[in-house]
């Protein structure tokens, strides 16, 4: 009871307020998000929900810091600071270090292993922090990453090599490597079938009971269900009611 009286009282981890984000396609601008609001709470597993075209993605990329709300279209918040003002370093430090992005389609460099590819982040992380010793925990955190998703024995293999659940193990080891406070999830399971989507889905209920806070967007419902609680994104904005589809 008094835990949840202080739980209350903590401000979220990440917020999404008022965000709205319009594309010009062609000479006609269109507004995916219309100001949509999503505040999840350290330790959280949430999904959105949405259908195809809803602005999942959009909602993502914002979250993550790899693209803005338009002009005056609300704002990004981790840890009770706006994201959007902190330009440059540390919007990449944001990116690389508070934060873990995972895409349907692997998004792995083709060129390299898994080991480089899940080590990554860990090197350019360092790049900027300049603590070369940092390099030996990102190399031992890729490891016991890799590890602990059964791929030990395929680290030098290239993604080419690997199956589609192996390589999404892969992008999430990557994701995790500078053990990010917040993971965020695009469609993680959308390019594999039921029973490889659902060792994935294993895996982020068990970085989540270690306390990973998941945010994750699918427009799947059952894919849904594996969260804390579901929100559903609806005419560019955020829901938690109950809607018929
Ligand atoms: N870079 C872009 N330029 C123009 N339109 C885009 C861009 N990204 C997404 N859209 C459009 O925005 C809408 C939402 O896309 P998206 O966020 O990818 O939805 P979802 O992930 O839910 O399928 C779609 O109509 C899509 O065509
Ligand atoms: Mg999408």
């Amino acid at each position: 009871m008094v835990n949840h009286i202080i739980a209350t009282h903590v401000p979220p981890i990440i917020e999404a307020r008022g965000v709205r984000k319009t594309y010009d396609i062609g000479s006609l601008p269109v507004e995916v998000l219309k100001g949509a609001d999503l505040t999840v709470q350290s330790g959280e597993w949430v999904a959105v929900l949405g259908s195809s075209g809803s602005g999942k993605s959009t909602l993502m990329h914002l979250m993550g810091g790899l693209d803005r709300p338009d002009d005056n279209g609300g704002e990004i918040r981790f840890d009770d600071r706006p994201i959007s003002v902190t330009h440059g370093k540390r919007l990449d430090s944001y990116r690389n270090r508070d934060i873990g992005f995972v895409f349907q389609f692997y998004h792995l460099l083709q060129e390299l292993n898994v080991f480089e590819n899940a080590m990554l982040p860990g090197m350019v992380g360092n790049w900027m922090t300049g603590h070369g010793s940092a390099r030996a925990v990102a190399r031992e955190s890729a490891r016991r990453l890799l590890d602990s998703f059964g791929l030990s024995h395929r680290l030098a293999h290239k993604p080419s090599q690997l199956s589609g659940g192996e390589r999404q193990r892969v992008a999430i080891a990557r994701a995790l490597v500078n053990s990010p406070r917040v993971l965020l999830a695009d469609e993680p399971t959308g390019n594999l079938d039921t029973s490889t989507g659902a060792g994935i889905l294993d895996l982020l209920a068990e970085r989540h009971a270690a306390g990973l806070t998941v945010i994750m967007v699918t427009h799947d419902a059952e894919v849904a269900a594996r969260a804390d609680r579901i929100v559903k994104l609806v005419n560019g904005r955020v829901t938690d009611q109950a809607l018929t589809w």
